[in-house]
């Protein structure tokens, strides 16, 4: 599989793409041919994106001009009631934008044609916020039925979450269209969604995939500055790891037993001091060995990242700027735009 994801998650245009593939098809072996072929059946979405996304600021200043301040409204509720659900939302955003590009294929429930993604490794019992998209989608049609889609929720949820926990704002860019479908093939595969026993070179590599630099890796890591994970998550970090504070370690052993299967779900916070302010803590405590998963660490851990941790720890303001410009280069990944896909009327089925 690994040559059909590096082809479909790097934004080459679709001429080029087409043109791989011929090529390729008269060179492979039948068994070759069918997966490939195959491939393009399951995902025939990513083949449509460009790299010219065509989303704009200004996409429903017309047709929707509350949108803003509607998806403000709810998410700043929810987020004041349970600061955790900021962090829920902003990686739901991630974990959308990760498989298949950013058309809120994460929000559709199982249906009899499909397993969706909510399931798949990187997600299951794990993924949170799916209430809260509702209430905003279930506001937005009674003021502008039919105009806005998920995955823009999605994408504006995810900076005023960002903002409300006192990161710095950014201009989210609009105009996706929701997908008809879903792959919880794509989304239980290596390759796409990142996992948290990966070491650099994969986390470098998952990002690449996906048209995002290591400098965008390094920042956009640093959402782990806000929310929490399960001691399913880091249990081998916290007992297995050579790079780890022992003191550090000891601690979250407390409430985290090295038993397979026993307190698998118990929580920590992802930064250690101020998980609910979106900081550049989070790149400070990797400084002293003391990120909670084994992919936050591997970022300084004597690599070729170890320079931007540095930068980030020292400058608040380098590591804001850049995590919202990869932010917005995130929610550029393979929008569907124009006529492709639809606008759901409920985010959690196809229409
Ligand atoms: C670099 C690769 C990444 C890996 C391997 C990774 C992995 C994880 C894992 C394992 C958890 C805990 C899940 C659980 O135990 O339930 C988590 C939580 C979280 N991730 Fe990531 N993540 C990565 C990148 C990102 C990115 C790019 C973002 C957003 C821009 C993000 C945002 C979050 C947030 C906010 C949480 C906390 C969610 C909550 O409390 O509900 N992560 N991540
Ligand atoms: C998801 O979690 C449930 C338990 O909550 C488990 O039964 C199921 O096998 C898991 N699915 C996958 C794909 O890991
Ligand atoms: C999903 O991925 C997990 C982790 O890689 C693997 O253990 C599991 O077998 C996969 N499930 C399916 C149904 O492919
Ligand atoms: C990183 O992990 C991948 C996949 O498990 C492995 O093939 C590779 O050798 C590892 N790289 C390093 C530098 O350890
Ligand atoms: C934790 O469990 C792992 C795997 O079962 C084992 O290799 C390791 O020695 C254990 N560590 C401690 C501190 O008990
Ligand atoms: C993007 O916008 C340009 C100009 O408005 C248009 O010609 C093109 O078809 C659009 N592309 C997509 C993928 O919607």
């Amino acid at each position: 599989m690994t040559l059909e994801i590096s082809l479909s998650r790097s934004n080459i245009p679709l001429v080029t793409v087409a043109f791989i593939f011929s090529h390729e098809l008269f060179a492979l072996s039948p068994l070759r041919t069918f997966t490939i072929i195959n491939f393009l059946l399951v995902f025939p979405v990513v083949f449509t994106g460009s790299s010219d996304a065509n989303l704009s600021t200004k996409f429903y200043c017309k047709t929707c001009p509350k949108v803003l301040p509607i998806v403000k409204s709810v998410v700043e509720s929810a987020v004041s009631k349970d600061s955790r659900m900021g962090a829920s939302l902003l990686r739901l955003h991630f974990h959308e934008c990760f498989v298949n590009g950013c058309d809120a294929s994460v929000l559709l429930d199982d249906t009899s044609s499909f397993t969706g993604e909510k399931t798949a490794f990187p997600n299951n019992n794990s993924l949170k916020g799916f209430e809260v998209v509702d209430k905003i989608k279930s506001k937005l049609e009674k003021v502008c039925p039919g105009v806005v889609s998920c995955a823009d929720i999605l994408a504006i949820a995810a900076r005023d979450s960002t903002v409300f926990l006192g990161g710095l704002s950014w201009d989210v860019k609009l105009g996706r269209r929701d997908s008809k479908t879903t792959s919880f093939a794509a989304a239980n595969s290596s390759g796409f969604l990142p996992v948290a026993t990966y070491n650099l070179s994969s986390l470098i590599q998952t990002f690449k995939a996906q048209g995002l630099s290591t400098k965008d890796l390094v920042a956009l890591s640093g959402a782990h500055t806000i929310g929490q994970a399960r001691c399913i998550s880091f249990r081998s970090r916290i007992y297995n790891d050579a790079i780890i504070d022992s003191s550090f370690a000891k601690t979250r052993q407390q409430n985290c037993p090295n038993t397979s299967g026993s307190g698998d779900n118990i929580l920590a916070p992802l930064d250690r001091r101020t998980p609910k302010h979106f900081d550049n803590k989070y790149y400070k405590n990797l400084l002293k060995k003391k990120g909670l998963l084994h992919s936050d660490q591997v970022l300084f851990s004597g690599g070729s990242t170890d320079s931007l941790v540095k930068l980030y720890s020292k400058k608040r303001k380098a590591f804001s700027s850049d995590f919202a410009a990869a932010m917005i280069k995130m929610g550029d990944i393979s929008p569907l735009t124009g006529s492709s896909g639809e606008i759901r009327k409920n985010c959690r089925k196809p229409n």
